[in-house]
Order: structure tokens, then C-alpha cells, then sequence
């Protein structure tokens, strides 16, 4: 990122035009425009400019700057190649993650690339159920890093439990 900054009244960003750059306010305000009506006014450690960016649409709003403002700037191919290389990065931990599940150990790569593309981490803290005996099933789960407790209800005995780790 490098810096830059825009006098009072001046616009850093226009509503409508190609964007190449996402920014972080770092001194003064600014405030966020569109069709000429003031949505919002904002100061210091706002990060704008990231819809253009992230979804390729032109500008959706306009951001005028309120008083003197600095900002931290970041050109478009240098935020594409930060997410393309973290996206890589997940993808190959999540595959060597699979990688270490007894169920999947003989799965190509190719295939363990594909489940890794798909997993999404859910956080539960702790004393939650994660599923419940009797409800439909349209989730499959791989533990990553918990003690959970399975417990299972036989008609006529007791509760049956066991711990994993
Ligand atoms: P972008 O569309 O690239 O350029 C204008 C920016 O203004 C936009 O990204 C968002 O960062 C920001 N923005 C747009 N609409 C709003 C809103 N309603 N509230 C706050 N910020 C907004």
C-alpha cells in the first residue's frame, strides 16, 4: 500500500467510474455519496472502494472528502494477486488437513481438492449439540480441533456414551 492524500471538498472515489483501487482512510473524514445524497460520513480506519474491486461493477457511490484526508491505498492487481494467493494457500491447507482423515486417506488428489474447494469451518463452542439423534442429515462433519461427546438414546436402556478426542 502507499499513501496518499486529497484536499477538503476534493472526491477520491466517483459513483459510476471504473475503479482500480481500494483504500483505508488513515487521517480525516469523508463522506459516502450517491445520486448526490450524503449516506454517510466516516473518519479513520474505514476501509472503501472494495465493491468495484471485489465484484468488477463500476463505483457504487461517490466519496467526498469532508476535511484534509490521507489515505493508504492498494491498486487493484495487487489485492487480486493477495486473494488469489491466500485462496491457494486454504485451498492446500485444507487439502493437507484431508489429507490426515483416516476415512479419506485413499482419495486422489484431484478428489481431495474438490472436498477441500467445498469445506466450510463451523466454530462451536463448547456444550453445544452439532447434530441431534432423530433429525434429517444433509451434513457431513470432520473434526478438526475439539473433544466432542456421542451419545445415543437405546429404547429401554440408558444413555450410551462415548468420548472422542
Ligand atoms: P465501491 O463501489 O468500489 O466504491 C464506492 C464505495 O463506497 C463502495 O465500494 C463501498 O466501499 C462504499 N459504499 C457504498 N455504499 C455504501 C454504504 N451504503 N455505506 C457505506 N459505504 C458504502
Amino acid at each position: 500500500m502507499y499513501q496518499k492524500e486529497f484536499p477538503a471538498g476534493s472526491y477520491v472515489i466517483r459513483e459510476n467510474e471504473v475503479g482500480a483501487h481500494l483504500f483505508v482512510s488513515a487521517e480525516g473524514d469523508f463522506e459516502i455519496m450517491q445520486d448526490g445524497k450524503v449516506l454517510g460520513r466516516m473518519g479513520p480506519g474505514k476501509a472503501f472502494g472494495e465493491l468495484a474491486i471485489l465484484y468488477n461493477c463500476k463505483r457504487t457511490a461517490s466519496i467526498k472528502v469532508v476535511n484534509d484526508f490521507k489515505v493508504w491505498v492498494l491498486d487493484r492487481r495487487i489485492f487480486q494477486l493477495i486473494m488469489v494467493r491466500t485462496g491457494l494457500q486454504r485451498l492446500e491447507d485444507n487439502i493437507s488437513f484431508l489429507r490426515s482423515v483416516l476415512l479419506l486417506e485413499n482419495l486422489s488428489t484431484d478428489l481431495l481438492a474438490k472436498i477441500a474447494d467445498a469445506l466450510e469451518v463451523e466454530f462451536y463452542p463448547a456444550g453445544v449439540h452439532i447434530l441431534r439423534q432423530g433429525t434429517r442429515g444433509d451434513t457431513f462433519f470432520i473434526i478438526s480441533n475439539m473433544n466432542m461427546r456421542v451419545t445415543q438414546r437405546i429404547p429401554g436402556k440408558c444413555c450410551l456414551i462415548s468420548n472422542l478426542n
